[in-house]
């Protein structure tokens, strides 16, 4: 995107790409300036401090970090910045994501992070959560919003079932 971006994401690993997917195309279909990036808490945490510690000056509002395992990255991300950071725990191990909804959801008093449902669904509502917060100061995003929302019930409606 060419306008500068409002919504950073961030995953732990490009393994993760796949999962973040329906976010980046949300943020596409809404028209939110945004940008991914490949920033792990414990395998390069000195670049994503210094990822998150220029982004507020970069222009970004919202940040959205996906991460498997014992998912530290929302939460480091959080205790890095003032931002909204919303959490997409992803399944990356036996524990089938369960390990990340944990990590993040439970972060202690004082550092906030909204964690979202784990994987796909949970990528998804957190660009649309994002969308919501900007949409609070921007009316043409709010109404592509209403637009979407009225799309889906629509799908819902019209939906054929087989004979
Ligand atoms: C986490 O470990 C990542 O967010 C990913 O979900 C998981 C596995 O990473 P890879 O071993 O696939 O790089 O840090």
């Amino acid at each position: 995107m060419s306008e500068h971006p409002l919504v950073g994401i961030v995953m732990g690993s490009k393994s993760d790409y796949e999962v973040l997917l329906p976010a980046i195309e949300i943020l596409r279909e809404l028209q939110i300036p945004h940008e991914a990036r490949v920033l792990s808490a414990h395998r390069t945490p000195d670049q994503l401090f210094e990822y998150v510690d220029a982004a507020r000056g970069r222009g970004l509002k919202v940040m959205i970090a996906g991460a498997g395992g014992a998912a530290h990255l929302a939460g480091v991300i959080a205790a890095k910045t003032l931002m909204p950071v919303l959490a997409v725990p992803i399944a990356a191990t036996s524990l089938n994501g369960l390990d990340s909804l944990l990590s993040m959801v439970q972060m202690p008093k004082g550092i906030p992070v909204a964690t979202l449902a784990i994987g796909k669904p949970g990528a998804g509502n957190a660009a649309l959560f994002a969308a919501e917060i900007l949409a609070l100061n921007d009316a043409a995003l709010y109404d592509r919003l209403v637009a979407w929302r009225a799309a889906r019930a629509r799908e819902v409606l019209e939906a054929k079932l087989p004979d």
